[in-house]
């Protein structure tokens, strides 16, 4: 496994690697809904490229961006052991040179959930992953289900900008008890841990109600409220039921609707999400 910092190293690198060539953009601390991803990328691909970067640009004021848990020594073990070929470490001079001025935005589909509590957020990583499609030049790029809204903001980039590149996305990974895989989860503590299963339970109700012919999603929505609001440790943020595509929030489901949520379990913001099929 090889590992570079610096463009001049990266494309030197990556021109050695057969093709095709995966991509899994990271900020690290990886676990195991991290290391799926990668598999994923094995499995089509010849060669993966794993980049780990903390994107200051997508953090906004107040954000975690400082304490953000990072442990590079042990994501590269990982990644060594699972037999990724070439690991890129950009710092952020690298990323963002002195008199740095260009921008990716996507326009509707950053505007709703995420993108209305986090301004700022999807122009960051629009523009980081743009950067790292850029100079990866990857087939394949593989990125989690859990950041629903991601999902479909890199897709439409994809999209808009003709990138040939694939986008592949990978199931969320859960805990025993439900709770969603997130560097975050570390933030808390045994008492907020248990209560953190509220989210995971919520989605779980909503869908209950769906299979048994609940079709309004004002109620779907406020299966999910009502369940949240039971837990004394947790605050929700927003929850929505809307379509998969636009994200737009529905009146009634009709088609494949996405189920998302972001709530507060003491100060660590938690996002979830459950896709209902037809
Ligand atoms: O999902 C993440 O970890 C980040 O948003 C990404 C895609 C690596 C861009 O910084």
């Amino acid at each position: 496994m090889k590992t570079v910092t610096t463009l001049e190293e990266l494309f030197q690198a990556r021109s050695e690697l057969p093709s095709p060539v995966g991509l899994v953009p990271t900020m690290g601390f990886l676990h195991e809904g991290h290391l799926i991803l990668m598999r994923q990328a094995k499995q089509t691909c010849a060669s993966v490229v794993v980049s780990i970067f903390v994107n200051p640009t997508q953090f906004g004021p107040g954000e975690d961006l400082e304490s953000y848990p990072r442990d590079i020594e042990h994501d590269l073990a990982l990644l060594e052991h699972l037999g990724v070929d070439l690991v890129w470490l950009p710092t952020p001079e690298v990323m963002y040179p002195p008199n740095y001025q260009t921008w990716v935005e996507v326009s509707d589909v950053t505007q709703p959930l995420e993108g209305s509590f986090r301004p700022g957020h999807f122009r960051g990583v629009t523009t980081v992953v743009s950067k790292l499609f850029n100079a990866v030049r990857p087939d394949v790029a593989v990125f989690g289900q859990k950041d629903a809204q991601q999902v479909a903001v890199v897709k439409q980039m994809t999209r808009d900008l003709s990138y040939p590149i694939k986008i592949d996305v990978v199931p969320i990974v859960r805990e025993g008890d439900g709770l969603a895989l997130s560097s975050r989860n570390t933030y808390l503590k045994k008492p907020q841990r248990k209560a953190a299963t509220v989210l995971y339970k919520s989605l779980r109700k909503a869908e209950a109600a769906y299979l048994e012919g609940e079709r309004r999603a004002d109620a779907i929505r406020r299966i999910m409220t009502d369940t949240i609001a039971e837990e004394p440790l947790a605050s929700v943020q927003y929850v929505s039921c809307a379509d998969l595509d636009t994200l737009q929030e529905l009146e009634m489901i009709t088609s494949k609707a996405l189920l998302s949520m972001a709530v507060y379990v003491g100060q660590t913001r938690l996002i979830d999400n459950w896709i209902l099929q037809p």
